[in-house]
């Protein structure tokens, strides 16, 4: 089957930085792919990247087979990339609601009542139905981290680019994100960057690590947390080599 997002030998450098190296990845649709890596690994920068807000110097970008790598950071919106931020950018005076409403009228291109509905559809989705009156601001951590979700559902995406959605929140909250990202997994295809490996494992179907822009491991969960490469750069963890005979 045709993977919904195809990253072909992505490469792009900042002066000396290398943020990514030849980087090649597909997700399919009702699966999710995670990133990991240690800080500055480029992880980010391959979510600017597929969102468009920076350009590749080589490589390609395929959505639903079609090339998009030309295409600006809006008209990838629309086509149905959506994304959560590392530090989630609502509009703190505005309740929880409207922040769905703005998301839902001038990124997914709704209007009058049926993009009223949809927002409040997608904060019950979200778990937020009881807090839509709120202001974004006053929201504690977890509901910021679902009105960060609900608002890049709110644009319908086809791809959901999630950067570190579970920062920053207790066991609890965490088992709470797990659950409420599960519920919305089918028929969506979402990379996930996440530092918080064990909530990764919970819900990716594969795992891709990087280092310096370059992928070191790609798999099933387990194997790509247990390979030594991966164990090496990213857990610090220093590996007994099994001698040979
Ligand atoms: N627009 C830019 N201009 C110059 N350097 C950049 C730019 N964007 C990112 N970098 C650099 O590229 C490297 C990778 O950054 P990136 O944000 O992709 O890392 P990351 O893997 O997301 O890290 P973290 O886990 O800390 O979020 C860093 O050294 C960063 O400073
Ligand atoms: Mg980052």
């Amino acid at each position: 089957m045709e993977p919904v997002l195809l990253a072909e030998g992505i490469s792009r450098k900042f002066g000396s930085i290398t943020v990514s190296d030849n980087l090649s990845f597909s997700v399919g649709r009702s699966e999710c792919l995670g990133i990991i890596g240690p800080n500055g690994a480029g992880k980010t920068s391959v979510f600017n990247i597929l969102a468009g807000v920076i350009q590749p110097q080589s490589g390609r970008i395929l959505l639903e087979g079609a090339d998009i790598t030309q295409r600006s950071q809006s008209q990838r919106t629309r086509l149905g990339i959506g994304r959560t931020y590392q530090v989630p950018q609502p509009f703190g005076l505005l309740t929880a609601y409207e922040n769905v409403l703005t998301a839902a009228i001038f990124g997914g291109g709704k209007s009058g009542r049926e993009a009223g509905d949809f927002a409040f559809e997608t904060l019950k989705r979200c778990g937020l139905a009881a807090r839509f009156d709120l202001p974004a601001g006053s929201l504690p951590l977890l509901d910021r981290k679902r009105l960060e979700l609900a608002r890049a559902m709110a644009l319908q995406p086809k791809v959901l680019l999630l950067d570190e959605i579970a920062g920053g929140l207790t066991e609890a909250e965490v088992g709470h994100l797990i659950d409420l990202i599960l519920s919305i997994k089918a028929g969506l295809a979402i990379v996930w960057i996440e530092h918080v490996t064990h909530a990764l494992s919970a819900v990716a179907d594969r795992i891709l690590a990087i280092n310096a822009g370059r992928k070191i491991a790609e798999g099933a969960p387990a194997a790509v947390m247990a390979d030594a490469a991966v164990q090496e750069i990213y857990m610090g963890a220093i590996l007994d080599v099994p001698s040979e005979g």
